[in-house]
This record gives structure tokens, C-alpha cells and sequence, in this order.
């Protein structure tokens, strides 16, 4: 049996404001993965590495059954799944497990990969899981690249230095599709204000690209702090995350802010060589969960 796999990813800006057609960035966390292995079978199941709730197992066979005739090939397979990427935690766990899914019946049925074409599937497949997906999550996880995504346009960004990033988990699971819907219809009450949040977020975006890409740690930092403030005013973020986001600052990091949906799930800190140490401890203490990461 050949396994498949795809990573995770975090947002480095732009969420929520990249649903309403601003420009997001992502990128990939490929220290954590979704590992995926088919065999051949009579019918279609699953086994998987951690128990899933009702409502996960059920999109689980929606995705596989989208895919599957999509892919136009029959229901037929055993699908084993290991993953050590947090569900429902901001960190692109349904995109991962789609894009692996997709790759998996590929390979196993003989085709070849080609990453565009993943792509465009699990853009599709995403809207199982998060109804209107603006289409970054797949897209990073898809190209395995940090990417500079804007109403479809996909930019990869060539980093001048590798970053490193800490992880840290609220331990709260979110609902994506929920946290969009929420906000969607607080947009709809109130249209003037939240577009006027999201040209901001757009203003973050764009100066965070140029830091991201020359390593400009000060100022991709302070950006990234920024943008944190403005999801705080979109009202996703949580007082758990806000605490996080205020503890990695106090021990030193060059900024920190939530990442992805928001209302639980995790914060990412940008470190390098002196504070990463600092950050972690500080970050240790009040998170179930930390990961670091080196994005290049
Ligand atoms: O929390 P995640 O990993 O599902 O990230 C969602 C990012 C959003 O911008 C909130 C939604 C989207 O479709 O882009």
C-alpha cells in the first residue's frame, strides 16, 4: 500500500478579509501531516488514528464520495487515515485531509499527480466542510509553498530567509463554516463598518508580503499584531486567544496574532535564535499544545 500525504498550514494574514475578495497569506506547516493509505476493498470505510465526532465521520463520507466520483472511480476502497494535525484548530485539517484524500486515489489508481488540478478538486470538496470557502486554505496545502492569494490569483512567495514560527493551541475547536456565517451576517447588518476592517486588513496584507519575502522580522511582526487587533474588532478572536497573542508578546516575539477562523484554535508567534526559547516557555505554560515551525 503507498501512502500519500499533504501538510498543514497556518495564515500569516488576511483571514476572514480574504473570504470578501481582499488578498490573504499562507503558508505551509509541513511538520505536521495527513498520512493517507488506501486499499482495495468492496465497498467504502475508514479506519482512523483518532476518534471522530458524528458530524466529522459524516463530511468524511461526503468528501470521500465527492472525490471518489469525481475522480470517477468506484466507492470501493478501505482508507486508512493517521494524522498529528489538531481538528477544527484554524490549522487547515480539512484541507489537508482532502488534499491527501485526492492524492491518495490518484496514486493508487495509477494517475498522475499534478498540484493545480488537486487544487481545483479541493477547492470544490472544501465547500463540504466550510460551505463558502475562499479557496487559500486548499491552495497552501495543495502547493506545499507560502502563497499570496487574491480572488483565485495564486502568487507563491520565494522567502529571502527561513522563518520560524510558534504554534501555539487555545485547546478550543472552532467551526469554520460557523465563525464565516457569523460574521457574514454581522457584515450584512452593518456593511460600511466591516468593509471598512477589511481595507484595513488589506493594507496589512500587502505591507506583509514585501516583510515576509526580505525577512523584515520587526515589521512583519509588528503587521502581524495589527492584524490580530483588526480580527479582535471582527469580533473572531476569543479571550483565550487574546491571552496567547499577550503572553508571546510579553516573552518577546517580533508579533503574534490568531490564525485562521478564529473563536478557539491556535495563535502563531514569529521568533528566530534569542526569543524562540523565551516565547516557548512563556507560551508552554498557558497552552495545552505548542509547535514550531520553519517556514522557507
Ligand atoms: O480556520 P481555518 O483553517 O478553517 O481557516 C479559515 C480561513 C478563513 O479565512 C476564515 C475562511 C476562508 O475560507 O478563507
Amino acid at each position: 500500500m503507498q501512502k500519500t500525504s499533504a501538510c498543514a498550514k497556518i495564515i500569516l494574514s488576511g483571514e476572514h478579509a480574504v473570504v470578501y475578495g481582499k488578498p490573504g497569506i499562507a503558508l505551509p506547516v509541513t511538520n505536521l501531516q495527513t498520512v493517507i493509505k488506501v486499499e482495495k476493498a468492496d465497498t467504502f470505510s475508514f479506519v482512523a488514528d483518532k476518534e471522530l465526532e458524528e458530524h466529522e465521520e459524516k463530511k468524511l463520507h461526503d468528501l470521500y464520495h465527492f472525490v471518489s466520483s469525481s475522480l470517477k472511480v468506484k466507492p470501493m476502497h478501505k482508507i486508512h487515515i493517521q494524522s498529528n494535525l489538531p481538528i477544527s484548530s484554524g490549522l487547515g485539517s480539512s484541507a489537508s485531509l482532502t488534499v491527501a484524500l485526492i492524492r491518495s486515489l490518484l496514486v493508487h489508481h495509477g494517475y498522475k499527480l499534478n498540484d493545480s488540478k488537486i487544487n481545483l478538486l479541493a477547492f470544490e470538496a472544501e465547500k463540504i466542510f466550510h460551505g463558502t470557502p475562499s479557496g487559500i486554505d486548499n491552495t497552501v496545502v495543495a502547493l506545499e509553498k507560502p502563497v499570496y492569494y487574491e480572488r483565485g490569483s495564486i502568487e507563491i512567495l520565494n522567502l529571502k530567509f527561513p522563518l520560524s514560527f510558534i504554534i501555539a493551541d487555545t485547546g478550543i475547536r472552532s467551526d469554520t463554516k460557523k465563525v464565516v456565517e457569523d460574521l457574514r451576517k454581522r457584515y450584512e447588518k452593518d456593511e460600511v463598518k466591516h468593509s471598512a476592517i477589511h481595507d484595513k486588513i488589506e493594507m496589512v496584507t500587502r505591507r506583509a508580503r514585501p516583510a515576509l519575502e526580505q525577512g523584515h522580522l520587526v515589521e512583519l511582526g509588528m503587521l502581524m499584531l495589527e492584524n490580530h487587533n483588526l480580527l479582535k474588532e471582527l469580533k473572531v478572536s476569543c479571550s483565550e486567544l487574546d491571552a496567547l497573542v499577550k503572553a508571546a508578546i510579553k516573552a518577546g516575539a517580533y508579533g503574534a496574532k490568531m490564525a485562521g477562523a478564529g473563536r478557539g484554535g491556535h495563535i502563531i508567534a514569529l521568533v528566530d535564535e534569542p526569543n524562540r526559547d523565551e516565547v516557548f516557555k512563556a507560551l508552554e505554560d498557558v497552552s495545552p499544545r505548542i509547535i514550531i515551525t520553519e517556514v522557507k
